[in-house]
């Protein structure tokens, strides 16, 4: 099992070198902002480690007192299915504080979400200043 631990910048090239393998870009485009999102106010970044190796990370937005979101969630490739995401999504959260956790889910990763205690509702990724309807 993975040690649970806060973010701190020496994770940082391990995580956005998961991200990349990923094929996740937001991170990994601008390293600078990158390490600013994931230490901002409000936010909670735990990597999961295995020995010295970053094997997974998550990133909780939080008020700290109710309402927490899970922003980002990823387990290394050849570390999945070992118990390492659970125990990120429960390490996040614990601290980050607050009662419950909205999170948008990926289709593949529904079965993982579900095994939580949960509630099912509609989610939206909006885009405030791209033009639309609104
Ligand atoms: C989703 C993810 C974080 C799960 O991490 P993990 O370390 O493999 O998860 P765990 O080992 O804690 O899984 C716990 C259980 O959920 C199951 N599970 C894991 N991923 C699943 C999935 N995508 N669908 C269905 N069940 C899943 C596991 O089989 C395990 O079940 P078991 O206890 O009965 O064996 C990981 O697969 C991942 O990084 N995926 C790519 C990135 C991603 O999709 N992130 C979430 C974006 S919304």
């Amino acid at each position: 099992m993975a040690d649970v631990v806060p973010f701190a910048d020496v994770h940082l090239d391990a995580v956005l070198d998961l991200c990349r393998r990923q094929g996740w870009p937001s991170l990994p485009d601008d390293p600078d902002r990158a390490r600013r999102a994931l230490r901002a106010p409000g936010v909670t970044t735990v990597v999961a480690l295995d020995d010295e190796r970053v094997v997974g990370f998550a990133q909780v937005l939080s008020d700290g007192e109710i309402q927490g979101y899970l922003a980002l969630l990823l387990v290394a490739d050849d570390m999945r299915g070992r118990g390492i995401g659970t125990e990120l999504v429960r390490g996040a959260h614990a601290l980050a504080g607050g009662l419950r956790v909205d999170v948008l889910s990926e289709e593949l990763s529904s079965g993982f979400y579900e095994r939580f205690t949960h509630r099912v509702m509609p989610g939206y990724r909006i885009y405030p200043s791209a033009p639309g309807r609104a």
